[in-house]
């Protein structure tokens, strides 16, 4: 299909007047038409609420306002691309109502039958709903018709299972789209541009120069008002069985065959299975108490709206995990994520071993520490290689002093991560999206941790988690980095 061709579609907004799609879905379509790459992009909203075309624009380019964008600009756009098509409960008239509205934005704009429909809805509502519209005839049509599923997928191995029988049996894996917003983060697509096009690192990632890899993904909010999800779900459904995953799998894949999404896919499935179950004495989890982020003063988890007050739900875990392959065996993976912590920050820090011999130890003032390299995903995006330098001067001391990259002084504002996604989506690259496979080995990995019963301890909000989590085995001299 001609690249002009692939961006004019209808796109059906599943979930259309949730916060989802006024945050994120709305103001990224909007972003990629503006930037000229998603011209020809027609949006319906859909949702139960008896809504008509005009309230939804005025929701909509109110949405766009608090993103940034400008009245008049948010007006035009919304007057063009925007329409609304109630669902009601979702019975096989309503979807046969969809589908007349839909041809009717295809003729009325001389579109191509192009469609996306993006599942921004409650989970439970994934299945049927990518069921109603497979049986209106709505999974096949003139031009493609692609399916794109928001976390979570599943809430274990049996529910993610399940999910992932049902969307097959409306659409074909190549038609489904799994979102995971990390992946397209220009940082996290970085990976593997900087191990596999960079000779010099690759050549180092491995067990013979790699003591160490430690991923932090820090959150100082907390769980603002989305106890009702959170409560249910707590940190390892919500972060680290697909955000953090995937980073390891990025991490520890080995270099695909090539860059198709096959490929890549492959590579990080492999990644995944290689990785032990996770022994239960080398998981923290914990909750955050009353505290001060950013200077002031917070509540703690217990006293969140929605909450319930005896409430055993984890907002940190740390963990090891092992990649049991050649090229990793033994060097431990160590994990840790929470909401409240001392401030917002994602690295991954790879600390390289010591020399052999430590020539420089003679002199008193050489306190000779492991190199480290430091991708920063967020903020502040770039990285860092930290080495030891002698210090100027007559007697002979080290230093450990950084090379720095920083993407904003060498390429301006990063582009958000819906808008790459969502433009894959129209261009039909599923590279950035999770594979029915890797959703179940990662639950694979982590539904036995959902049953084990181990304490939650308290960390006060704006501190870096419980300090169980820096007795983690394999932690090293250097503890986590908590800059
Ligand atoms: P909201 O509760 O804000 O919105 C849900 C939307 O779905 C509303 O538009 C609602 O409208 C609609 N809806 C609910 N039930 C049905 C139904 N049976 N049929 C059709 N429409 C329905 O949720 P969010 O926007 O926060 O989340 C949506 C999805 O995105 C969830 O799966 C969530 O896990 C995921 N997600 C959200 C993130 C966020 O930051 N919000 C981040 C990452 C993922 P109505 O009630 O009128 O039907
Ligand atoms: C979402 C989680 O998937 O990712 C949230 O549901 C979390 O709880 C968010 O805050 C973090 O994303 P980011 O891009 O802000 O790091």
């Amino acid at each position: 299909m001609a690249e002009a061709t692939v961006h004019a579609a209808v796109f059906v907004l599943f979930g259309g007047t949730g916060d989802l799609a006024q945050r994120m879905i709305l103001p990224a379509l909007h972003h990629l038409h503006a930037a000229d790459a998603a011209t020809r992009v027609h949006v319906i909203g859909v949702a139960r609420a008896e809504e008509d075309d005009d309230s939804y624009r005025a929701m909509a380019v109110e949405a766009l306002m608090e993103s940034g964008v400008k009245a008049t600009a948010a007006k035009a756009w919304a007057r063009k691309f925007l329409s609304y098509h109630p669902i009601g409960e979702g019975r096989p008239d309503e979807y046969a109502s969809l589908k007349a509205a839909i041809e009717a934005v295809e003729t009325a704009h001389n579109l191509p039958g192009n469609r996306v429909f993006y599942l921004a809805l409650p989970p439970a509502v994934f299945g049927p709903t990518a069921k109603g519209l497979a049986a209106a005839g709505l999974a096949n049509g003139k031009g493609y018709s692609r399916l794109v599923v928001e976390k979570p997928f599943g809430r274990d191995l049996k529910s993610g299972r399940a999910l992932n029988r049902v969307l097959h049996e409306g659409w074909t894996e190549e038609q489904i789209y799994r979102i995971d917003h990390y992946l397209g983060k220009e940082t996290v697509q970085n990976l593997m541009v900087f191990r596999f096009a960079n000779a010099m690192f690759e050549a180092v990632w491995n067990r013979d120069h790699v003591s160490s890899v430690q991923i932090t993904v820090a959150e100082s909010l907390g769980i603002e008002d989305r106890a009702g999800y959170y409560d249910k779900a707590g940190v390892v459904r919500d972060m680290i069985q697909n955000h953090l995953t995937q980073l390891v799998t990025l991490v520890a894949m080995e270099p695909p065959s090539s860059l198709s999404a096959s490929a890549i896919r492959q590579e990080k499935v492999k990644a995944l299975r290689s990785i032990a179950s996770i022994d239960g004495d080398e998981v923290v989890r914990g909750q955050y108490t009353a505290g001060k982020v950013d200077g002031k003063k917070v509540r703690g988890y217990l006293d969140e709206k929605d909450v319930p007050n005896r409430s055993r739900t984890a907002t940190f875990a740390a963990l090891r995990l092992d990649v049991d392959t050649w090229r990793w065996k033994g060097v431990p993976f160590l994990l840790r994520t929470g909401k409240r912590m001392a401030r917002r920050l994602t690295e991954i820090v790879l600390t390289f071993r010591e020399p052999p011999v430590s020539l420089f130890q003679t002199y008193d003032a050489c306190h000779l520490t492991s190199d480290t390299l430091v991708l920063r995903l967020q903020p502040d995006e770039g990285f860092f290689l930290y080495f030891d330098v002698k210090t100027p001067g007559p007697s002979f001391a080290l230093s450990r002093e950084p090379l720095r990259f920083n993407y904003k002084d060498a390429f301006g504002p990063l582009p958000k991560a819906y808008e790459t996604l969502l433009l894959d989506v129209l261009e039909g690259d599923q590279t950035l999206f999770v594979h029915a496979d890797e959703v179940e080995a990662s639950w694979e990995l982590y539904t036995p941790l959902l049953e084990l019963d181990t304490p939650v301890r308290r960390y006060a909000a704006g501190s870096w988690g419980p300090k169980q989590s820096n007795a983690l085995a394999g932690m090293g001299a250097l503890g986590w980095r908590n800059p």
